[in-house]
């Protein structure tokens, strides 16, 4: 069954109250729609957990640097209606750029630290974007849990942050990344990669899993991890090192040493053409 589709507040209130009035526990799954899998995974977990599931389709502008692919993004709405009807989702919830940022809009969360590290280094105003649009979607949907994917780490650590330093009573619940048989993470962005590039991108999760052995046989000395990633990636023609990051992973900041009962995020971001890829793994 194809979900409802609304582009306006006022029927995305009235339609958040209706379910509520129902006594209905809500999940919001928000995306930038050229749903895949990975997405997918994400509607299902919150199908799983809520009696009403809401899907946001909304390719954010302010997430977008003036020289990124906000207007070459993917924006395939027919099939990702289709996907969200297969999955059982109950309302999509796909603004215009206007209907979320009016002509005279002036409000923007940043969550200081965080967002200027790692992805946030290369793309200034990224998390800026990111974080507004989120709380803006959590006040308009009002869920109980929101479903974020664990392939973009970094933005999880800064919705999680947000919603903890202002309050927001969401539970914010992260999801495994889902990964391509041959490892690459499911992106909307692999779209845009030519065959031969698509072929040598596999390095970005063989070099997170050779990190994380080198880890598991005893390696603590975080410099040491950086290098061996950096060079690792350096040595596929076409692949151009933008980060190679292994931090702490509550912090972001730079780990020194692996240390036992510290949790470390191993994160990279490389570019193939004009396409970023990222991926990243977390060491327990
Ligand atoms: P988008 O890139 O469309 O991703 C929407 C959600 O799907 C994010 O939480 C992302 O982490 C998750 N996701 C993407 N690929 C995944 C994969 N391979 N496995 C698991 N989850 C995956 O992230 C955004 O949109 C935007 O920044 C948004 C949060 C919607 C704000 O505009």
């Amino acid at each position: 069954m194809k979900p409802a589709v609304v582009a306006e507040i006022e029927p995305l209130r009235a339609a958040i109250a209706d379910a509520r009035r129902k006594g209905q526990t809500i999940g919001l799954v928000p995306t930038m729609g050229a749903l895949h899998d990975g997405h997918r995974s994400l509607i299902e977990a919150a199908r799983r957990q809520n009696d009403y599931v809401v899907v946001s389709i909304f390719v954010n502008p302010t997430q977008f640097g003036p020289n990124e692919d906000l207007k070459r993004y993917p924006r395939p709405l027919e099939r990702d209606l289709g996907l969200c009807g297969e999955a059982g989702v109950d309302l999509v919830f796909h603004p215009q750029p206007e209907t979320i940022y009016p002509p005279d809009y002036r409000t923007f969360v940043e969550v200081t630290g965080l967002q200027d590290v790692l992805c946030g280094a290369s793309r200034p105003g990224h998390f800026r974007g990111v974080a507004t649009v989120v709380l803006k979607l959590f006040h308009l949907v009002q869920p109980d849990r929101a479903y974020f994917g664990q392939k973009d780490a970094q933005q999880v650590r800064i919705v999680q942050r947000m919603v903890m330093d202002l309050n927001v009573p969401v539970e914010v619940c992260v999801c495994p990344t889902v990964r391509e048989t041959d490892g690459l993470a499911l992106s909307s962005r692999n779209a845009y990669l030519e065959a031969g590039e698509r072929r040598l991108a596999t390095v970005l999760y063989r070099t997170l899993i050779e990190a994380k052995r080198s880890i598991e046989g005893g390696e603590r000395i975080a410099a040491a991890i950086r290098e061996r990633m950096s060079e690792r990636i350096g040595a596929v023609a076409g692949a151009v090192v933008d980060y190679v990051a292994v931090v702490d992973a509550e912090t972001l900041c730079e780990a020194t040493a692996i240390e036992p009962g510290r949790p470390i995020l191993l994160a990279l971001a490389v570019k193939f053409g004009g396409t970023r890829l990222i991926d990243n793994l977390l060491i327990p």
